[in-house]
């Protein structure tokens, strides 16, 4: 048999078998009876030094053509089930995994969670109210007339005539009250609008929380009570605080709270203009005229009101010394939070 014939042979015999293989090892075997040692190529080779030189050139290259065929497909044949095996049971489950990136919670979603805490264990239930909201409830019944300043294009977004974004989030004792009768106490967390210069200090938009608690018999001292206490939960034991002297139009006498924050590097003295002190919050017992505006008797009841900023206080316990820092979402910060 001439090696033409014994080629075509050979193909034939080869496509058989891989036609009827259906696993690894019997394609390894198909390997090793073809192009193993003392496989079909290599009797083929032998066959070939008996050749009269003038045939070796043609038989040599039908050899060769028929070697690179069976590597070729016997290498796709037994790939096949390597693929098969890696895909079922056959996974290295010692190898490392594909690292995942890990989120973080907004350092402001963070401290509204503490401060919540705090109130919720003092007996403080949840409230919300509208972003957008009427004049009635941002400004009128909160004893804020029609001439404030705070009511100034300058200070408050208008949505259209009547219609304002918050400019805190006091809007939500009128709903409150409106709602319920005393006893209330509630906390009222949410974002604010104040058209204001953008700088290390202040935002365009900002969140607070509101608190509102109203009673028989409540008195500034239990306010201050209270306000002592938080600072002291949220910020630890050594935290100094002070109270000056202030005016809401919604509360009579009103207060505001100071954090210290100190007075070293020239940051400090830019952030706390000059003093080492934060206001953080603004305070109050409820103005008369708030609860003649929501129908509540103030002479049997009595209470008192306070609205904190978040970020001020996320500034204070992170050390953060730009409010900006909260909004850009610049994943170099936020993933301190982790
Ligand atoms: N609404 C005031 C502010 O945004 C804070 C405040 C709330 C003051 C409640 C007194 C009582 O500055």
């Amino acid at each position: 048999m001439s090696i033409k014939d014994q080629t075509k042979k050979i193909k034939k015999d080869f496509l058989d078998r891989i036609e009827s293989c259906s696993n690894y090892e019997d394609s390894q075997l198909i390997k090793n009876y073809f192009l193993g040692r003392k496989g079909k190529l290599s009797e083929l080779y032998s066959m070939l030094q008996n050749l009269p030189s003038k045939d070796k050139a043609s038989a040599g290259k039908e050899i060769n053509d028929i070697k690179i065929f069976l590597s070729e497909n016997i290498d796709v044949l037994i790939s096949s089930f390597i693929e098969k095996k890696s895909d079922s049971n056959n996974k290295d489950f010692s190898l490392p995994g594909d690292p995942q990136a890990l989120g973080s919670i907004h350092p402001i979603t963070l401290v509204s969670e503490q401060i919540k805490d705090i109130f919720s264990k003092l007996g403080f239930s949840l409230a919300y109210g509208p972003e957008v909201d009427t004049e009635f409830y941002n400004f009128d019944a909160l004893n804020i007339k029609d001439d404030h300043p705070a009511r100034d294009m300058q200070d408050t977004f208008y949505v259209e005539p009547g219609v304002v974004l918050r400019t805190h989030t006091s809007n939500t004792q009128i709903h409150t009250m409106l709602k319920k009768d005393p006893p209330i106490k509630i906390i009222a967390p949410g974002r604010v609008y104040r058209n204001e210069d953008i700088s290390v200090r202040s935002y365009c938009l900002f969140h607070q929380i509101e608190g509102l608690y109203i009673d028989k018999n409540v008195t500034f001292g239990d306010l201050k009570g209270l306000l002592n206490y938080f600072a002291k939960e949220f910020f630890g034991d050594n935290v100094k605080t002070r109270f000056r002297p202030s005016f809401f139009p919604f509360t009579e006498p009103s207060a505001e709270m100071d954090i210290y924050w100190g007075l070293e590097s020239e940051s400090d003295y830019r952030i706390t203009k000059g003093t080492g002190w934060l206001e953080i919050l603004g305070c109050g017992m409820v103005d008369p005229e708030v609860f003649k505006s929501v129908k509540i008797d103030s002479e049997k009841w009595t209470g008192y009101a306070f609205g904190m900023g978040i970020e001020r206080m996320a500034m204070l316990k992170y050390g953060i010394h730009d409010i900006r820092l909260f909004y850009e979402g610049d994943i170099r910060v936020l993933r301190q939070f982790r």
